[in-house]
């Protein structure tokens, strides 16, 4: 044996590529995971001590070197070598330095196999809890917001087709993206209930000789319990595939959010001005500013979705148990939490900022016809079909787009034309202010109904 070795150096002649090193290396990203696998590997040894598996002494040399390994990685002063390939042989390499050969005993009934599915689990654990926080706040926002514009006055077109459809208040347009982030919060902490499982102690694959004690691991480490199946527990990451699917549905959920905001605040719309600090102007038109946040948290939809494709992809084809291909479960995981998480923030910080041009928004909710349901609904009350009621209706509309006359300015005695049943309450349900009251079946948008929305909305994120 002459230079230096890998760790499994014993059976190999040649000393590794360096092309194939550089190749094989995770050290780049999974560094990030330093500080939960140091958390594993103190139970992991925890646990050897109380079985006996090791003595109590070198329990506790095992112990304190990675106590101290673990103040050199949060001071910064860790020195982490590429050629050690990954997270774990640097920390265990560091350790044989620090404390001697019995370092070496700390990877006795393990694997890296169990130890990266812990590794990945428990990250995965913080992180999904931080982005229910921030969700949380986001909801909290939404619901603020509601409550703020609560008034008939706040009013804007409701669309279907991107044409305009029946006038909505401005909170139940807020609630909307209230009911959907509320789920995209129930899919994670399915997901972070389904994924709070301990891998470690299933070894390379099929468990251990070893007397360990996996309830005792998994109950240090805060699963519910040890995986029941040491094959599936090294080799399975639908964990990441759900946490991944949730991501993205969150983040799909944010883009459309962003892109009825930069809609809204186009010259075209006008209903909204984009505060300053989350636009950004051009280099070249003086007169521009852009929804550049918007737009991004819109844009970044495309990678995180890109994400779940990633390591579906990567997990499809691959045979049980282990295999490397799995090291390209990180990349994807980390960049799509980053990236929903600062998505969720900005959105948070963003939206309280926004001011809504009311006069803009009503003038839009109440032309383009967008009352002529109302004249139909009046007829049905009355006793027509509503399929007769909305021919009526339909030939009242035809005429004033030929004569270029919006609805609001129909005498009563020109509606009496086009139908006996028409009165004095028919005129009024094309008056914007008085229409809005009619929307009142559950979870319409009547100011009554969102009023009793934006109550059980704050009773739930606790305001
Ligand atoms: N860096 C590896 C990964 O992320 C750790 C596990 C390596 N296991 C192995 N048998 N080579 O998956």
């Amino acid at each position: 044996m002459s230079k230096k070795q890998a760790t499994w150096g014993g059976r190999f002649n040649e000393t590794p590529d360096k092309l194939a090193q550089e190749f094989n290396a995770s050290l780049s990203f999974d560094r990030r995971l330093a500080l939960v696998d140091i958390e594993g590997s103190m139970v992991h040894a925890a646990m050897l001590a109380k079985q006996n598996i090791i003595t109590t002494e070198e329990g506790e040399s095992i112990r304190s070197g990675l106590l101290k390994i673990r103040d050199e990685i949060v001071s910064g002063k860790f020195v982490w070598k590429q050629e050690l390939e990954d997270v774990h042989m640097n920390i265990e390499s560091r350790l044989i330095e620090l404390v001697g050969a019995v370092g070496g005993k700390l990877h006795t009934a393990r694997s890296r196999n169990d130890q990266i599915a812990t590794d990945v689990r428990l990250w995965l654990r913080g992180e999904l809890s931080g982005l229910l926080a921030e969700i949380k706040q986001l909801r909290k926002v939404l619901v603020s917001e509601a409550h703020k514009h609560l008034e008939p006055a706040a009013v804007l077109p409701g669309y279907t087709h991107l044409q305009r459809a029946m006038p909505v208040l401005l909170s139940h347009w807020f609630l909307a993206y209230y009911e959907m982030l509320t789920r995209d919060a129930g899919r994670i902490e399915d997901c972070l209930n389904r994924l709070n499982e301990s891998p470690l102690g299933a070894a390379a694959l099929t468990g251990t000789g070893f007397p360990i004690d996996r309830e005792m691991t998994a109950k240090a480490l805060g699963f519910e319990r040890p995986m029941r199946n040491s094959l599936d527990a090294v080799s399975s990451r639908d964990f990441g595939l759900e946490a991944l699917s949730a991501i993205a549905i969150g983040q799909i959920n944010l883009s459309r959010l962003a892109e009825d905001i930069i809609l809204y605040a186009s010259s075209e719309f006008g209903f909204a001005v984009l505060p300053d600090a989350f636009s950004t102007g051009s280099s070249i038109m003086p007169q521009k500013k852009n929804a550049d946040i918007a737009e991004l948290i819109r844009g970044k939809s495309g990678r995180v979705l890109g994400s779940f494709v990633t390591l579906a992809t990567v997990v499809k084809g691959l045979p049980l148990t282990y295999n490397k291909d799995l090291q390209e479960d990180k990349e994807p995981l980390f960049d799509a939490v980053d990236t929903y998480r600062m998505s969720v923030k900005l959105m948070a910080a963003m939206l309280p900022q926004l001011k809504w041009n009311r006069e803009v928004m009503a003038k839009a909710a109440e032309s383009g016809y967008s009352l002529a349901t109302e004249l139909a609904d009046y007829l049905a009350v009355k006793g027509l079909s509503f399929r007769e009621a909305h021919h009526v209706v339909g030939a009242i509309v035809r005429d004033l787009v030929s004569s270029g006359r919006e609805l609001s300015t129909l005498s009563l005695e020109e509606l009496k034309k086009y139908h006996v049943l028409f009165s004095e309450e028919a005129l009024e349900r094309t008056k914007l202010q008085s229409a809005i009251h009619y929307r009142n079946s559950l979870g319409g948008t009547a100011p009554e109904r969102v009023e009793q929305a934006v109550a059980a909305a704050k009773q739930e994120v606790g305001e």
